[in-house]
Order: structure tokens, then C-alpha cells, then sequence
């Protein structure tokens, strides 16, 4: 029998967030009873859950505050029978410049929502953790036992979050789980990420300015990402699991270049932009997932191809292309 969603208090961390907003709408329009935990700003801005349909939007509690705050994190967590945990700082050229910060929100921010999990005695925290933690591939497809290699203070931040996760589970048996994303993409995300500035780049630009051509990333599409998150909260037996999420593909960032500027149909050149390259130890090469876990333990795989996602994506860009600014980068 499926998972019943309805009634259920369920808090997502996070979800004013690209990722967030996504699992925030499909929790709702399975009658779960959602908490949203946006981070606080004087504007009353919700992120992108002001993009959700109003009537949907009537349904959620918002909780405003700060992960680092732990006396929050504890008051937002009581009552719930899941938690998901996305909120974090994501930008790995905002955590070369901001590592105390990331560390802060990541680790510290991790910590909270794990203490404050312990004492709401949730039924699951979900923790998300990412692909990067795994750095440049040392073998493909990479699975959930390939060696971890902080090649960021981002991949590092979550590393460490993770550790905390994994010894939650050892000490206290909180029954926690950890998604491992690879790149996710589609409606909403910010053009601090790969295909939203090669989009609107290449509807706006003559020349698309990019990092590296050559790293290789494997490409998930959001509805997909969000599937995971619920199949992980839902499936019972995977307390203290790590378990990735990708599709098995990859691509280069040069060849998804040509692929989104013959989509859009106009000519565009592609430029390397060295202000986007990261510095040569840190960059991450190669990213593939072994995603054999996920289809055996829990019953998921990907339903979106490259082509559709990313004709998906570029609809609704060409839609919303006055949020984004094409002239800025955007770290
Ligand atoms: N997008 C991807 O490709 C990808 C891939 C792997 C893993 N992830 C992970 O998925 C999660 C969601 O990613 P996303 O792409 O939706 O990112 P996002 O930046 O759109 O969302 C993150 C949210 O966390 C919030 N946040 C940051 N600091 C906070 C704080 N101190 N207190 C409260 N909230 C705070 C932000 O305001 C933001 O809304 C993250 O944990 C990220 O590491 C994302």
C-alpha cells in the first residue's frame, strides 16, 4: 500500500529554496499539513514559494527564522512526524568566499535540525546531502561507497553534516536517511547554477560566457529529484542509509551548451569566462551516479530524459526570464 500523506505534519527546511519549493508543492497536493522553513528577511519574501498557486499557498504554515538558531529549529520541529532537511548555503564559489558562513549553516545549521529531530522524536529526517561530497570521480559511475573528497569548504560543510547525520543514527538511533543529489535542474532554479545561465544566456546574449567546458555532470530533473525525496520519508528499513540520486548519464558542460543554444535556435557564441573557473584542485572533473541503490531500496529511477527536462526547463524560463539578469554572474 502507497504512503498516506494525508494530515501529516511535515516540515521542509529550506523551502523557499529551488529544490524546496518543488517538494514543498507535492507534499501539499498530497494533503500533507506542510511547515515551511524560509529563512527570515524584513520583505516578508517566501522565496519561491510565492511563485506556488495562491490556493495551494493558503494551505502552509510559514515559519521565518535561521538554522543557526537552534531554540527555532526546536520550536519548528515539534509535532512533526517528518522532517526534510534542505536548507543550506549551496553556491560552492559563495563558500570560497564565505567558509565560516557555509560551515555555519551547513554543519551547525545540520546539528540543529538533528537535535531538534531527536527531541520531536520524528518518524524520519531526511538530510540532504549532495554529489559534490564525492568530488572528481576516481571511478564511474560513482556509488554511495566511493571515497568522499572535500574539494570545496561546500563539498567539506556537507561532508561534515553528513558525518553528523550518520552518528545521530549510531548513538541515539534517530531515524535518519540522507539523499545524495547529483545536479537537479528545471522550473525556478537560479542562474547561479549550470543550465539557468546557459538559458538565459543563450535567449538573451551573442556570446554565453561559462567555467569549465569540460567537466561532466549528470543531470537530474526536479520532478524527479522530488520523487526521491518522497520515496526516502516513505519507504520503511532505511534508517542510517545514504542513498544517491542521479540518472546514470553525463554530459559535458560544453556539449549541454550546444545542446540548450540549438534548442533556442539563435546564434551564440561560447565563451570561457575565467572569472567562472574554479581554482584547479577544487574544480570537480567528473560527476556520474551509480543510482542501483535508489531503484533497488527504494523502488526509484528517473522518468524525465535529458531532452525533455531541459525543453521543460527552457519553457518556463522563457516565461519568468525577467528574474533572471543575463549580465551579472552570479556566485
Ligand atoms: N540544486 C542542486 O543541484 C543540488 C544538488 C545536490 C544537493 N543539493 C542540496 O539540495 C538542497 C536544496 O538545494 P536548492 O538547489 O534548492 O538550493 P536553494 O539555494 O535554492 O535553497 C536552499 C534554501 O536554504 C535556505 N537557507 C540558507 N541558509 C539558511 C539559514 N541560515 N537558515 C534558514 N534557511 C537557510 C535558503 O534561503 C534557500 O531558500 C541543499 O541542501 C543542497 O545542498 C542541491
Amino acid at each position: 500500500m502507497s504512503f498516506d500523506w494525508k494530515n501529516k505534519n511535515v516540515l521542509v527546511t529550506g523551502a523557499g529554496g529551488f529544490i524546496g519549493s518543488h517538494l514543498v508543492e507535492a507534499l501539499l497536493s498530497r494533503g500533507a499539513r506542510v511547515r515551511a522553513f524560509v529563512r527570515y528577511n524584513s520583505r516578508n519574501d517566501t522565496g519561491l514559494l510565492s511563485l506556488l498557486d495562491p490556493a495551494l499557498l493558503s494551505t502552509l504554515e510559514i515559519f521565518p527564522g535561521d538554522l543557526r538558531d537552534l531554540t527555532t529549529v526546536r520550536t519548528v520541529a515539534q509535532g512533526c512526524d517528518t522532517i526534510f532537511h534542505l536548507g543550506a548555503l549551496i553556491a560552492i564559489p559563495y563558500s570560497y568566499d564565505h567558509p565560516a558562513e557555509v560551515v555555519e549553516t551547513n554543519v551547525m545549521g545540520t546539528l540543529n535540525v538533528l537535535q531538534a529531530a531527536r527531541d520531536a522524536q520524528v518518524r524520519r529526517l531526511v538530510h540532504t546531502s549532495s554529489s559534490e561530497v564525492y568530488g572528481t570521480a576516481r571511478r564511474v559511475p560513482i556509488d554511495e561507497d566511493h571515497p568522499l573528497q572535500g574539494q570545496s569548504p561546500y563539498s567539506a560543510s556537507k561532508i561534515g553534516a553528513d558525518k553528523l547525520v550518520e552518528s545521530f543514527y549510531c548513538t541515539y538511533q534517530l531515524p535518519a536517511v540522507t539523499l545524495r543529489p547529483f545536479n537537479t535542474y528545471g522550473p525556478r532554479q537560479s542562474s547561479r547554477a549550470v543550465i539557468p545561465t546557459i538559458m538565459v544566456q543563450a535567449l538573451t546574449r551573442d556570446d554565453l560566457r561559462l567555467g569549465n567546458l569540460d567537466a561532466s555532470r549528470d543531470f537530474t530533473f526536479v520532478t524527479d529529484t522530488v520523487a526521491g525525496f518522497l520515496k526516502i520519508a516513505e519507504t520503511p528499513g532505511l534508517e542510517g542509509q545514504t542513498i544517491n540520486l542521479g540518472t546514470g548519464q553525463a554530459i559535458t558542460i560544453g556539449d549541454l551548451a550546444h545542446k540548450v543554444i540549438a534548442m533556442v535556435g539563435r546564434p551564440v557564441r561560447i565563451v570561457q569566462d575565467e572569472v567562472r573557473l574554479r581554482p584547479e584542485k577544487s574544480e570537480v572533473q567528473r560527476l556520474l551516479s551509480d543510482n542501483h541503490k535508489a531503484l533497488e531500496r527504494m523502488g526509484w529511477s528517473p522518468l524525465v530524459s535529458l531532452d525533455d527536462g531541459l525543453s521543460q526547463t527552457l519553457k518556463w524560463m522563457k516565461s519568468h526570464l525577467a528574474l533572471y539578469s543575463s549580465n551579472r554572474y552570479i556566485k
